[in-house]
């Protein structure tokens, strides 16, 4: 295991995330209750896609979860690691305007693709309307969940710009959310298609 203790003065970042450590290993013993980890053994090359506006090209194991590169290798640490198995939602980010769970698609999956995590969702220094809906209606506790329910929503509105109430609930049924905050979800949601929030991109909009 590396050492992850702070060395000098210098800031705290460990080079690689821990919980990708802990889930290789995890990968590698077959008791392991998570049993689709993606920790890589593809072809190491360049992968040219779209991150939040922006054209990224990092060489990588592109057998490797977009989840791990997203966070390990560009330090876009706002999508987070929940589950590593598709379950959670907590990795939700999305791709060519689709929400997807990062820990379950591999990084040469999104060649050539355009990729918007919460990190490209605000634009000029305004939050995009489903943050600000979910900032409004206090829709969150801990925040963990948070990344991962504002981009399905965000993906929800942008197909359907004014679901039902059912609808909701169904798309947003496999984000998980342990501190109990679905119902402020939903009335954030609602309130963001009340705005129109589904007009509204993410990503170098
Ligand atoms: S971490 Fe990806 S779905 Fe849970
Ligand atoms: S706000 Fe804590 S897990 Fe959802």
């Amino acid at each position: 295991m590396p050492d992850f203790r702070q060395r000098g003065d210098r800031p705290f970042r460990p080079e690689r995330d821990p919980c990708e450590f802990a889930s290789t290993e995890d990968a590698a013993d077959s008791t392991a209750v998570a049993p689709r980890l993606l920790v890589g053994a593809g072809m190491v090359r360049q992968v040219a896609f779209t991150l939040n506006g922006k054209a990224v090209r990092p060489e990588v194991d592109d057998g490797r979860a977009l989840l791990w590169v997203l966070r390990s290798d560009l330090g876009l640490t706002g999508t987070k690691f929940g589950c590593g198995s598709a379950l959670c939602g907590a990795c939700t980010v999305l791709v060519d305007d689709e929400a997807v769970r990062s820990c379950a698609t591999r990084v040469g999956d999104v060649a050539g693709r355009k990729v918007v995590t919460i990190e490209g969702l605000a634009a000029n220094g305004t939050l995009h309307p489903v943050q600000q809906a979910f900032v409004d209606r206090s829709a969150f506790q801990c925040g963990f969940c948070t990344p991962g329910l504002i981009l399905a929503s965000v993906a929800l509105l942008h197909k359907k710009p004014q679901p039902t109430r059912e609808e909701i609930v169904h798309e947003l049924d496999g984000n998980l959310c342990r501190c109990g905050s679905h119902v402020r979800v939903l009335a954030a949601v609602q309130a963001a298609a009340k705005a129109n929030a589904g007009a509204v991109k993410g990503g170098a909009r």
